[in-house]
């Protein structure tokens, strides 16, 4: 297979603040229109659209956030202040503590009703075929044509009303010009332009920094280059919950934890969207590749919305994302695509998603996934499509395989026009969003930093894209052992950089066979559809790192083997994961079997030995790490993988570093954390285990049922008591840090309050470092399921030696809210919530107390 509302009204819903007791209302917010209730009320013929509440028609399930609160961002923006020398007598003692009261945080993007009226005057003039064009991507292709996934990026132009068509492209970690055509010329990209852009760190990567400020750069560096190459889409972040390592895509999303993903996904969109609409994915529980069109997730309410959703509410009412992508599988037994439950009730109204939803590539349901070569017959895709869209799924693509028939359902009178309209104006309304509506526009609202060179095909000026890559790279390295050999030591004559080299395939490459030198190739992960090619003159592997930011008078040699060590008196060994080895399920690497480094075809083979049938597998990277270990020589193991491994030398190398996909800077970062020209600060965003089956099974699709469980990452290891190799946020650092002063700053809080916890955290070490503060809330009294702790607020802060800073970290008691199934809303339970800090998930202070209450009064 190639891969290829609105005005604003007033009302009162059940905040849900229950019980130990009590259950309270308050106002908020409502993003329904009046469009909405039309909708409903123009009967359930055939656009049955439940708006959510408030007026007998529907349930409402959550509490909102205000419109006439802080700015998220704001709101939940960390500070720092200077700490002088001495000890610090920050805390208040518990009898002079005040309550923190009522601070209400609104959504960060409510639509603009002068953009709606617009969006609602361009409809007025539509034709049923004019809309569909705004909701679909190109034209369905011939299936005799066996080059119909050539044009699979973009969506059309409306010449007659002069509306340009979306042109999109994918990017976790930069943005992917290799697939589609380019739309200058009308040719496939591949083989006829160079399709160079900045290839940053994999999400996972930026998830280990714990870095907001630097999540935002990102996300506005990846806009950037959006806009600059005459893109006005990007498809990110990508950002589902890692439940088990051996997710092929492990390396595109930031990790494990809900909060933790809703943060940096929210600061990743708002990068995005100071330039072009982003679109959120993959709503929703998408975590198994293997059957990834088929698979039937199987799970309950609380678990979908608080364990796999809460997250997507985050990037919505935080980040105020343009665009959501709706995933391949089914949730129990209905397509994401067709899910009105999971689309209309939890994503648009429980979650206060704006935007417009999109389907995966060809993810609504068809034999041979609507790509091969039976085209199914026009009532089935006429059926599939009203349903789709009663269900609250706007934009189909890539192709019009279904949504070309709603002119044909409109006259039927089987999906009213309410309908269609609605999903068009979420369309409309984020083309005016960002100003790139008309043919006549640019690409985004805002000039940007990098070009593009339309010849060559390629972004160009993308210098200080180059340092960031460098620095997210650097700051996502997770030190995780350090038996006292690094930094390299200045007296080190001479280090060897080891790494295999072997050779490897992808179907996105076709048949070509590729090479990967772990000592000397940049670490760019998965060939699927977050590829992002890099300049090659302008990356730098490990061992151009190592070379740059070695000791005057230090040597620094490369080698595949441990023979090649030589006389040298200090060896880094880099290990890994090839594309092959975890990916999207269309590069055919999709899951792995299990956590070891599989073995690979030997670059070194004989040519006879390459030219056997079944070539055997000679590459084994932990035999190289054993052999350079036995030299008995000072080494630390760096290992290049998305999701964590498992190796017979965990326990035995003296210092070993998840460095991950580093991107194409990842060895400058390397050489300067190695050398310790800078010191590592990154933190493991999943929890690390001993062995696989400290988590559940991953079923890999071939189960049916698939259930997802409540407790993922380390809410699991907390449930089952189990002991990782390594917890979810530990990572070592040059230099050692402690904590004092921790105060919760008062004594109660009602539902919309937000607690300001303060710490004081010391670098007592000698060199400068940053420590990532993590704070973690339990429920002593709770009476229903919850997690034992979970992760409800971050900072990272950088400290010299010596240096103390009181660092504030905001927490919103509405994230501290759970989905109570009997119910069926959301609730926040009164009664105290222990707060903790520190700065690993298993090396904690001891908690303070805060009672949460219905009403300050
Ligand atoms: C992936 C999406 C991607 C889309 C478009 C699909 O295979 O699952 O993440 O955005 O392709 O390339």
């Amino acid at each position: 297979m190639s891969h290829r509302s609105h005005s604003n009204q007033t009302r009162i819903p059940l905040v849900a603040l229950v019980a130990l007791g009590v259950t309270g209302t308050a106002l908020v917010a409502c993003e329904h229109s009046d469009e909405l209730k039309a909708i409903k009320a123009a009967g359930q013929a055939g656009g049955k659209v439940d708006d959510g509440g408030g007026d007998g028609g529907g349930k409402l399930t959550a509490p909102r956030y205000f419109t006439d609160g802080k700015d998220p961002t704001e709101a939940l923006a960390t500070s720092e202040a200077p700490v002088a020398t001495g000890p610090s007598n920050f805390v208040v003692g518990p009898a002079e503590r005040t309550s923190c009261g009522d601070d209400p945080v609104r959504d960060l993007y409510i639509t603009d009703p002068n953009l709606a009226a617009e969006a609602d005057q361009l409809i007025a003039q539509m034709s049923p075929e004019q809309k569909v064009i705004q909701l679909t991507g190109v034209d369905l292709p011939s299936y005799d044509n066996s080059d119909r996934w050539r044009d699979i990026q973009r969506s059309r132009d409306d010449s007659a009303l002069g509306i340009r068509g979306y042109q999109w492209r994918d990017g976790p970690h930069g943005i992917n010009l290799e697939s589609g055509i380019d739309y200058r010329t009308n040719q496939p990209r591949k083989n006829t332009l160079k399709n160079y852009s900045t290839s940053f760190p994999t999400s996972v990567v930026q998830g280990a920094a714990f870095d907001y400020d630097l999540a935002v750069r990102i996300g506005e560096a990846m806009g950037d280059e959006t806009v600059a190459s005459g893109h006005n889409v990007l498809l990110a972040p990508c950002m589902n919950i890692l439940r088990n390592p051996l997710w092929g895509r492990a390396q595109e999303t930031f990790g494990e934890d809900s909060f933790h993903l809703g943060r940096i996904a929210t600061a990743v969109t708002i990068g995005i969207q100071r330039h072009v609409t982003g679109c959120a994915k993959h709503y929703i529980a998408n975590n198994i590749e293997l059957q990834r069109m088929s698979i039937n997730v199987v799970i309950d309410e609380q678990t979908a919305r608080e364990t796999y959703g809460r997250h997507f509410e985050m990037v919505s009412r935080d980040g105020g994302i343009g665009c959501m992508m709706a995933s391949y599988n089914l949730v129990n037994g209905t397509k994401l695509t067709q899910h009105e439950h999971l689309l209309t009730q939890v994503l648009k109204y429980d979650f206060g998603f704006r935007g417009f939803v999109l389907t995966d590539w060809w993810a609504m349901p068809a034999p041979n996934l609507g790509q091969g070569n039976k085209m199914y017959s026009l009532s089935e895709r006429s059926q599939v499509a009203a349903d789709a869209i009663k269900a609250g799924l706007d934009v189909e693509v890539p192709w019009a395989l279904h949504f070309n028939t709603i002119p044909q359902l409109m006259s039927e009178g089987r999906v009213v026009p309410e309908v269609v309209d609605h999903a068009v104006k979420r369309v409309l309304e984020q083309k005016l969003r960002f100003g790139t509506t008309y043919l006549t526009d640019p690409w985004g609202p805002i000039p940007t930093k990098t070009s593009y060179d339309v010849a060559s095909g390629q972004v160009t000026n993308t210098d200080e894209h180059l340092a960031l890559a460098a620095e997210a790279a650097e700051k996502g390295a997770v030190l995780v052992k350090n038996e006292g050999i690094l930094p390299i030591p200045e007296a080190v004559k001479k280090v060897a950089v080891i790494g295999a080299k072997i050779e490897y395939n992808v179907q996105t490459d076709g048949s070509a066979l590729k090479v990967m030198d772990f000592a000397r190739d940049v670490a760019l992960g998965d060939r699927g559809s977050s590829r992002v090619l890099p300049d090659p003159e302008l990356t730098v592997g490990p061992f151009a790192g190592l070379t740059a930011a070695k000791h005057e008078g230090t040597e620094v040699i490369a080698g595949n083997t441990a023979a090649e060590v030589g006389d040298a008196d200090f060896v880094v060994v880099v290990v890994g994961l090839t594309a092959a080895d975890e990916g999207e399920e269309y590069t055919y690497a999709a899951d792995r079997e299990d956590l070891l480094i599989p073995a690979h075809w030997d670059f070194n083979d004989s040519a006879e030995v390459k030219a056997m049938k079944s070539r055997p597998k000679n590459a084994d990277q932990n035999a190289l790490v054993n052999a350079v270990l036995a030299l008995g020589k000072p080494t630390v193991v760096v290992i290049e993988s998305g999701g964590v491994i498992d190796a017979p030398w965990l326990d035995t190398a003296p210092a070993i570093v998840q460095a991950w996909y580093g991107g194409q800077r990842g060895g400058e970062a390397l050489g300067r954390l190695l050398f310790g020209r800078s010191n590592f600060s990154g933190r493991l965003p999943v929890t690390w285990p001993r062995s696989l089956s400290q988590f559940p099974t991953f079923t890999r699709g071939d189960l049916v049922p698939n259930p997802m469980e409540f407790n993922v990452g380390y809410r699991w290891f907390d449930e089952t008591g189990a002991s990782p190799r390594y917890a979810f946020g530990h990572g070592l650092s040059y230099t050692t840090f402690s904590y004092e002063g921790l105060d919760v700053g008062c004594s109660d809080v009602t539902a919309n309050g937000i607690i300001h916890a303060e710490v004081t955290v010391r670098n007592t070490g000698d060199r400068p470092g940053a420590e990532i503060i993590q704070l973690y809330t339990s429920y002593p009294q709770t009476k229903v399921r919850r997690p034992a702790k979970e992760l409800r607020g971050f900072a990272r802060v950088e400290l010299a030696p010596g240096e103390a800073k009181r660092v504030t970290i905001p927490v919103r008691v509405r994230d501290l809210k759970y989905f109570d199934m009997t119910l069926g809303d959301w609730a926040i339970e009164e009664g105290p919530v222990e707060i903790r800090v520190g700065g690993s998930s298993d090396a904690l202070l001891s908690p303070q107390t805060v009672m949460v209450r219905a009403s300050s009064n």
